[in-house]
């Protein structure tokens, strides 16, 4: 796909379709006034009838209006002029954008307001190229057709240049959860991984199961010896400063496959577990960001990345698993199994000493349960280390809720055999008992945990997302590093 910021009027404009934007309240952008003028006061004759009201999202297709060469002008609600923000930017582009690639159309054009600051338009372009991409990867005929070009009518061509990084970003975010885990597995993971990391110019290490056995990732081994899939660990770096520590260490589930192991997870509650790598996803997708806009920070990302299978080698309950530090672990569930990964992907992070450390995991059922499907929830042992994520998150329109932590509930993890268990007591609180069980193996690292559970993959479109894979928190945590980590 192709991107660029162009400063032609709408009237002179050569592409299939074009988006034009007006404010709820019915204020007209400058372009929009220009498409009212050629149009001979057409634009505000569909005002007056109230045909358009400019409500964000709100759509509303033109056909070939008298004067304008675009046979298709879609016009877009910018919600009210002000409150315009990098979030409703991103909805209204994005969902502009699901509509017209609901057709091939090989040129776009996107005229909404060019007096919008360079944050803004970054946001709104991120939008019209995240919103156009669907999950059909394998469907003969498409549901979405991304445009070849799509034209930004801005003066702001370097936030356009960045908005298409970002994107792009979560695209592959979003494409590696949507693929099916056949194809998406540890090794096909790290290849994919080794191959951003050389095209975006960042450092990997792969760690294959040789190397796991000599670091004494036992926790994380116990998960993978199901599989008839080897094991992977990915050690990822973006070193954009002198620092030599990592400011921040990103580490990320992936589970390509979760079968749920012995304890073995019903059909419904399994169809949707190529999404259980989405954390290890998240991470890669943000390197490549981090990366591309060569940001002045040195950043770590460290992914597990194994499959929860049923076979005569998988392990059972009550195994005891020793983990990279040392602790022991009693299986009680296999289907708890994101912990069991993450405790030594989390323990190799610290190897760094990072000053702050996020992990990505979709987690538990239990935390979709409490926020339901559209909200991250945040666990920290650092209140002012959660705050700055949960600010930013909310700047970028993603949605993250705190969840406490608070000490009892460590008390539930407790072991009669080994030092801790790999589940609570009893199901109640079940997305704070997995957060407490990874608080083992953060040590003193100032730290705060995802649970993506709910957003990672969404059964069900949205007006501005096609349903699977969204890419959540990659917009978040670039945002979060660009701004000082
Ligand atoms: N991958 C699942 C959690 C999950 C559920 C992710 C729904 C996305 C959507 C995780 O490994 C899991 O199975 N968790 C168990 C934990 C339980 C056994 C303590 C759960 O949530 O039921
Ligand atoms: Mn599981
Ligand atoms: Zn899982």
């Amino acid at each position: 796909m192709q991107i660029q910021a162009i400063q032609q009027s709408i009237s002179e404009l050569e592409v299939d379709a074009a988006v034009v934007g007006i404010y709820e309240g019915g204020v007209l952008p400058e372009v929009a006034q220009q498409l009212d003028q050629v149009t001979g006061g057409g634009l505000q004759a569909l005002l007056d009838a109230n045909e358009v009201e400019g409500k964000l999202g709100d759509t509303a297709v033109w056909l070939s209006p008298p004067s304008v060469a675009t046979t298709h002008l879609l016009i877009v609600g910018l919600g009210p002029q002000e409150e315009v923000s990098p979030p409703t930017a991103f909805r209204a582009a994005a969902i502009a954008a699901k509509q017209l690639a609901g057709k091939s159309r090989a040129r776009v054009a996107f005229c909404l307001d060019a007096s919008w600051s360079a944050s803004v338009v970054e946001s709104a372009v991120c939008g019209s190229l995240v919103g156009c991409v669907g999950q059909d990867l394998y469907r003969n005929e498409k549901n979405l057709h991304p445009p070849e070009e799509v034209l930004w009518h801005t003066e702001e061509t370097v936030a356009v240049e960045q908005g298409q990084v970002i994107a792009e970003s979560v695209n592959l975010t979003r494409r590696l959860v949507n693929e099916p885990a056949d194809v998406i597995y540890p090794e096909t993971f790290a290849e994919i991984a080794t191959q951003e990391a050389a095209d975006s110019g960042f450092e990997i290490e792969v760690w294959d199961e040789d190397r796991l056995r000599e670091e004494k990732c036992g926790s994380l081994l116990g998960v993978a010896r199901g599989s008839d899939r080897p094991a992977r660990l990915l050690v990822m770096r973006h070193r954009g400063s002198e620092s030599k520590h990592p400011e921040l260490a990103l580490v990320g589930k992936g589970v390509t496959f979760d079968s749920g192991g012995l304890s073995l997870k019903p059909s419904e509650g399994m169809k949707a577990m190529k999404c259980d790598m989405a954390g290890a996803a998240t991470v890669l997708g943000t390197m490549r960001g981090i990366a591309r806009l060569q940001m002045p920070h040195h950043v770590l990302g460290v992914v597990g990345l194994v499959e929860n299978m049923v076979s005569g080698n998988s392990y059972k309950l009550g195994d005891v698993l020793r983990a990279r530090n040392g602790k022991t672990i009693e299986v009680l569930n296999t289907d708890a199994e994101g912990r069991l990964v993450l405790a030594d992907a989390l323990d190799v992070a610290r190897d760094d000493e990072p000053e702050k450390m996020i992990n990505l995991a979709t987690l538990t059922g239990a935390c979709v349960v409490a926020l339901g499907t559209d909200v991250v929830g945040l666990m920290t042992n650092d209140q002012a280390w959660c705050d700055r994520i949960a600010e930013t998150a909310a700047s970028c329109g993603e949605r993250a809720w705190q969840l406490p932590m608070f000490p009892e509930f460590a008390e539930q993890i407790l072991s009669k055999v080994a030092d801790i268990k790999n589940i609570g007591e009893g199901r109640w609180g079940g997305a704070i008992t997995a957060g407490k069980f990874l608080e083992e193996f953060v040590g003193d690292t100032t730290w705060t945990h995802m649970d993506i559970a709910g957003p990672a993959f969404q059964e069900n479109e949205k007006p501005e997302m096609d349903a699977g894979g969204s890419g959540v928190m990659v917009r978040t945590l670039l945002e979060l590093v660009r701004t000082g980590c």
